[in-house]
């Protein structure tokens, strides 16, 4: 069985104050027991990636553990002149646990490519940490008959740098058409994409860390569609994006992963 993972991407959002009052909320209701499960072993890992300069607060406020935390992007060398990087082992000091790559937004705004990315999550395994790599096809890929290609292309510098597998790894599916649209793929297309992932996983790492490996959706996820979504048998957990900047809904769709 995989443990569910339910992550909230905050993007360029929320000042200290805000982050403050949404991590007070998370403190005040994990204690609740509608959600004692929350973020324990016996329920979903509960994951935030804030802006960099708040991560202190995350760290400050991890609610005994269960609410963690990681870097939206981070560099693959620990120090040095790379102005405007962000260094991971600052993230490990504060007990960050994860590192997302290769996010679409830092594809299609900031020339990430699937080489960097991977170099990115790679650099994360070494560090300890665990990345979260983002991957997605584009509307006219999908329409072009292309998403499988797309996907396989993206994935190929891993497979190359890494030839027995990284358990550390989590993967998250994010349709480009999908993020901030309103547009969420079906369940149908979530499920045929997850499954895909895991065989091409398989055919490269074989069966054992296919079966280990958490495969997250994102995409215009909502209180309203976790449920639906959280049901397929190869989503191991949601990426959230504007949803997660509520602390309620945040919660709402963590508890919907407890069915
Ligand atoms: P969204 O973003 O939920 O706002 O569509 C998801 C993401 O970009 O990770």
């Amino acid at each position: 069985m995989r443990r569910k993972i339910i992550a909230g991407n905050w993007k360029l959002n929320k000042s200290f104050a805000e982050a403050r009052q949404f991590l007070e909320i998370m403190q005040r209701e994990l204690a609740n027991p509608e959600y004692k499960n929350l973020g324990t072993f016996a329920g979903p890992e509960l994951v935030i990636f804030p802006q960099a300069p708040l991560l202190t607060l995350a760290k400050d406020f991890s609610c005994g553990g269960r609410l963690g935390f990681g870097s939206q992007n981070s560099y693959w060398e620990e120090k040095g002149a790379f102005t405007g990087e962000l260094s991971l082992s600052l993230v490990k000091e504060l007990s960050g646990k994860w590192a997302l790559a290769g996010h679409s937004e830092r594809r299609q705004f900031f020339g990430e490519t699937s080489d960097t990315a991977v170099k990115r999550a790679l650099f994360a395994d070494r560090q300890g940490l665990r990345p979260m790599l983002c991957i997605g096809e584009t509307l006219a890929e999908r329409e072009a008959g292309q998403t499988e290609k797309v996907l396989k292309e993206q994935l190929a510098p891993l497979f190359k740098a890494e030839k027995a597998g990284l358990p550390s790894l989590a993967i998250a599916y994010e349709p480009v058409w999908a993020i901030g649209t309103g547009l969420t793929a079906t369940t149908g297309q979530v499920e045929a994409v997850h499954s895909f992932l895991r065989l091409e996983v398989a055919n490269h790492w074989g069966g054992d860390n296919a079966e280990c490996l958490p495969v997250l959706y994102g995409g215009s996820v909502k209180v309203e569609n976790s449920k639906e979504l959280l049901t397929c048998p190869n989503v191991d957990g949601l990426l959230i994006g504007g949803a997660s900047l509520e602390a309620k809904a945040f919660l709402t769709i963590a508890a919907n992963s407890l069915q």
